[in-house]
């Protein structure tokens, strides 16, 4: 379905959508083993790395020449830090499979000059050619990555000041004191997003469905920083019914 700017497809359940996704990435390793590959923390992609272990694990995948930029990391937190995004990665993902370490990248949320390291990844990114492939999730608020609704936004990876909502949502990854989480985080920039060659962009849940109608019909806006993403050629938004309740008009 052709949804204004952007591919949707809504599929049955989001284990499905899941499974589909892991497929897919699975399938662009098969035909690129040097995949550049962004990722995404949170709860939306918890199933995608499931299955994608699951499939590493029966030989179907094999990541140790892909390259991975993660998309954010929350600041003042050490890559060690249980609560980090980098800890939820080797979790989840990277313990589970066998990228190689020197391949996988991250902010570091404790470097002491915030910028000089947002400069850093973004060289990093430019020197690897950009993303392959770009995973994302979108929160309630519209933000993608940590790039928060505001007046403006920026091109290049940045410093965030993360939103009360953004902050109650990641409240779970601190022992559900909202009073722990970081007020601010190190994000990829809009630049880094739009350069990648594609995009799928998962979204699950009733909590979402606002926000995904703004993407995909509202005006393109900083106040909704995934509005930006109509204005890339080759995104795919990966719904279930609950998140996509408002995109057909049918419901
Ligand atoms: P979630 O977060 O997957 O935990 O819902 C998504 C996001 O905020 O981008």
């Amino acid at each position: 379905m052709l949804t204004g700017a952007l591919n949707v497809r809504v599929f049955a359940s989001e284990p499905e959508a899941a499974a589909a996704c892991a497929a897919l990435v699975a399938a662009a390793i098969r035909e690129k083993p040097s995949l550049v590959l962004g990722l995404p923390t949170g709860r939306t992609p918890l199933n995608v790395y499931r299955e994608l272990v699951a499939l590493h694990q029966r030989g179907q995948v094999d990541f140790s020449r892909v390259t991975t930029f993660n998309l954010d990391e929350f600041l003042g937190l050490a890559p060690d830090d249980p609560s980090s995004y980098r800890a939820y990665m080797e979790r989840h993902f990277f313990q589970h499979i066998n990228l190689a370490p020197e391949r996988i990248h991250f902010f570091d949320g404790s470097a002491e000059r915030a910028e000089r390291e947002c400069v850093r990844y973004d060289l990093k990114l430019l020197e690897a050619g950009g993303l392959d492939l770009l995973l994302l999730g979108i929160g309630p608020n519209g933000h993608v990555a940590f790039i928060e609704p505001g007046d403006s936004l920026q091109a290049g990876s940045h410093r965030a000041r993360l939103s009360r909502e953004s902050r109650l949502a990641v409240a779970s990854l601190f022992g559900d004191d909202v009073w722990k989480v970081p007020l601010a985080a190190l994000t990829l920039g809009m630049a880094g997003m739009l350069q990648a060659r594609r995009v799928i962009l998962l979204a699950f849940g009733v909590s979402k469905a606002a926000a995904v109608t703004a993407m995909l019909r509202g005006p393109i806006t900083p106040m909704c920083p995934a509005s930006f993403l109509q204005l890339h050629g080759n995104v795919e938004v990966w719904l279930d019914a609950e998140s996509g309740r408002g995109v057909d008009g049918s419901r």
